[in-house]
């Protein structure tokens, strides 16, 4: 009797969200992914990168959550958990390739290679480019970690290229190079968007370049008042090669839904529309930056009183308010859906 008690709530509970979202629900019936493997940047590290050199790891970062500094880029939870959250992984996000020994427990739900700094080549960072995570991960199936077998349903989430452009118009900055850069950038992106598919996984999500005019660190010279459309043109080049490529790699797959574009640069433009550039966590002065601190260990940074109405968190990387808006409207483009196995 007792139990019944105790389950009645439950299913009532069950019914009125069945109820008051049909499509939430039947999406949750639906589907669940087995394994996430998630390559790439800052955008959708989780933890990798290393505690004595990343500002990921130092206050203020992770105040929103996990409440302390954890290895992401944000104030909170970004793109990668909320993939992690639309597939309904049994893990809340992927265990960090680095963190596995910790959480062995957690890696049957998958893996986080990706680094903060790293490109699809070498950039100015010292971790490994996305060539270097996905042998990690060949490394794992070839010791059957992940058996080749039991990556039957599961999604890779990739995210490339923005470090790769910093770091090239920093030390070339050539905008007659650009164009052939850019389709070095995607060749080799294509190349490894093929090996992470050879190795078993059969939906491969990749990031379209976000509107890197939009960014603080470049629209601090117009005071956070408008986008550099200079620099969204370039970003444009990058998004029509790359939906190009993906668009013939889908007809070699005869599977027009093996690789899928996440449209980070609409999704960001739209949220953007109604919100500040302006970041919440910047430095003092010049020289100082989210996280700094001098010698003596007094903090050189400033934090806005409400990180939950700021999209950018530092001069680089949206706040977990930011992730949210704009995971709302990739759930409303066609992409996500295509991640369902038929
Ligand atoms: C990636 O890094 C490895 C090892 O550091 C290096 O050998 C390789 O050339 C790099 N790949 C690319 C495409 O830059
Ligand atoms: C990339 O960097 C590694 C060292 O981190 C170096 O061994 C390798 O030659 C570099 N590759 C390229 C293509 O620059
Ligand atoms: C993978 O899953 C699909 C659909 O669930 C199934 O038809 C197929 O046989 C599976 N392949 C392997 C190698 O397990
Ligand atoms: C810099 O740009 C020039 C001109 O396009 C190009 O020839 C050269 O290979 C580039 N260098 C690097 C390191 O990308
Ligand atoms: C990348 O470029 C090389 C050399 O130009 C070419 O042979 C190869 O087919 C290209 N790969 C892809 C995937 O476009
Ligand atoms: C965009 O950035 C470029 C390069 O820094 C600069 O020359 C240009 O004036 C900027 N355009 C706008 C509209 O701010
Ligand atoms: C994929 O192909 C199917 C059938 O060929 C078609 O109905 C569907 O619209 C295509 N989807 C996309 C995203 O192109």
């Amino acid at each position: 009797m007792d139990s019944h008690r105790k389950l009645i709530p439950f299913l009532l509970l069950f019914l009125i969200q069945l109820l008051s979202s049909g499509a939430e629900a039947r999406h949750l019936l639906r589907f669940r992914a087995r394994k996430l493997f998630v390559f790439g940047d800052s955008y959708v590290d989780t933890g990798n990168t290393m505690k004595a050199d990343s500002s990921a790891w130092k206050d203020p970062y992770g105040e929103t959550f996990p409440g302390k500094p954890a290895g992401r880029f944000s104030d909170g939870r970004v793109l990668t958990d909320y993939i992690a959250k639309y597939l309904r992984v049994k893990s809340p996000s992927p265990v960090p390739y680095q963190l596995r020994e910790s959480k062995p427990e957690h890696v049957k739900y998958g893996m986080n290679f990706a680094f903060g700094g790293t490109g699809v080549f070498n950039t100015s960072s010292p971790y490994p480019n996305l060539t270097v995570q996905i042998d990690f991960f060949r490394q794992l199936i070839k010791i059957k970690v992940y058996p080749e077998t039991d990556l039957n349903g599961s999604v890779a989430l990739v995210s490339v290229a923005g470090n790769d452009y910093s770091y090239y118009l920093h030390t070339n900055g050539s905008i007659q190079g650009f164009q052939s850069f850019v389709a070095s950038v995607i060749n080799q992106t294509t190349r490894n968007l093929i090996r992470i598919n050879e190795l078993g996984v059969k939906k491969i999500l990749v990031s379209g370049l976000q509107p890197l005019g939009c960014f603080p660190q470049i629209t601090f010279t117009s005071s956070f008042q408008q986008c550099n459309s200079t620099f969204n043109a370039l970003v444009d080049i990058h998004n029509t090669l790359l939906n190009q490529a993906v668009a013939k790699l889908n007809q070699l797959a005869k599977d027009n839904s093996t690789f899928i574009v996440l449209d980070l640069y609409d999704s960001f433009m739209s949220v953007l529309k109604h919100m500040s550039l302006k970041p919440c966590c910047v430095g003092v002065s010049s020289g100082f930056s989210c996280a700094s601190a001098d010698d003596n260990n007094v903090k050189k940074y400033s934090v806005c009183d409400a990180p939950k109405s700021a999209f950018f968190w530092d001069l680089l990387h949206p706040t977990q308010a930011g992730w949210h808006a704009v995971y709302n409207k990739l759930r409303k483009t066609t992409a996500l859906q295509q991640l369902h196995y038929h």
